[in-house]
């Protein structure tokens, strides 16, 4: 694992865009696997002003996103597919037909031939290149909630109590957040070539915590991230504050800024 932990939140922003710009300006054809939530806002943001500056193209880029509310359709203000349009689709130069997001409005019988699908247009796009990830406050990756088979591939998921009432922020009502989500599986997300997983914030703190270097445990999915072999973490130091290995983690970004190159 590859631990950055920088000032804030706007830096790790901005590291993270300039890894997916090195990345696509190498590789023009990348398969982006994205995330919503509000960590990868800054980012978003980041990668349109780089795209206006041509500093980067989309031109032949393919997105996957991790997940999307099962039970509303993508035209809803909350869907994902909504979230990924106003915060990036509409303002870069991609081709939208190459943005891969799951159907949150299908009958309960097609979602499991929906999602075997949703994996074969990933493996027919040659693969998820660079996953980006978050972390919710139960330890999930994508919706992949506490109890989840390390296994596990895009199926219909139901959403833990506590990540309604984390979500609730975004709707008017809690009883209008969805309990149920389309989600990318443990095992798909592992299959990624690369990873990026971002935190930021004191309240991600004991979770990250958890998760970097705590047991592997399906308690807390997040955990399995430990065992993929080219995994960049990237995080504040109020995400980093609980970690026990914080200096560590320091001690080892100099000895790479001094070689030279990513030391994973
Ligand atoms: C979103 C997703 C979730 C979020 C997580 C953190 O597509 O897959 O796992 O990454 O819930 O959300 P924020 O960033 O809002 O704290």
């Amino acid at each position: 694992m590859r631990v950055i932990i920088k000032k804030d939140y706007k830096e790790i922003s901005q590291e993270a865009s300039r890894i997916i710009k090195n990345l696509v300006n190498k590789k023009s054809d990348t398969t982006l696997g994205l995330a919503t939530g509000s960590t990868p806002l800054e980012l978003y943001k980041e990668l349109v002003r780089l795209n206006k500056d041509k500093e980067i193209s989309f031109c032949n880029v393919k997105t996957f996103n991790l997940d999307e509310y099962y039970g509303i359709n993508s035209s809803h203000p909350q869907s994902y597919r909504y979230y990924m349009k106003t915060n990036l689709f509409d303002h870069i130069d991609i081709n939208q037909n190459n943005t891969f997001i799951p159907k949150g409005d299908l009958n309960v019988k097609e979602v499991a031939q929906y999602c075997q699908l949703y994996e074969k247009t990933i493996i027919e796009a040659g693969g998820i290149d660079l996953q980006i990830l978050g972390i919710g406050g139960d330890g999930h990756i994508a919706f992949n909630e506490p109890g989840s088979s390390f296994k596990s591939r895009t199926r219909l998921v139901a959403l833990d109590k506590q990540t309604i009432q984390d979500n609730s922020r975004f709707f008017t009502d809690i009883k209008e957040v969805p309990r149920f989500a389309i989600s990318m599986g443990i095992g798909t997300i592992l299959e990624a070539k690369e990873i990026l997983f971002l935190a930021t914030g004191k309240n991600k703190a004991e979770i990250v915590a958890k998760a970097l270097e705590g047991p592997i445990t399906s308690i807390v999915p997040a955990s399995i991230l430990q065992l993929h072999p080219k995994i960049t973490i990237l995080i504040d130091h109020q995400a980093a504050s609980c970690l026990k290995r914080y200096s560590h983690y320091q001690f080892i970004q100099e000895a790479e800024q001094e070689i030279g190159t990513p030391l994973f």
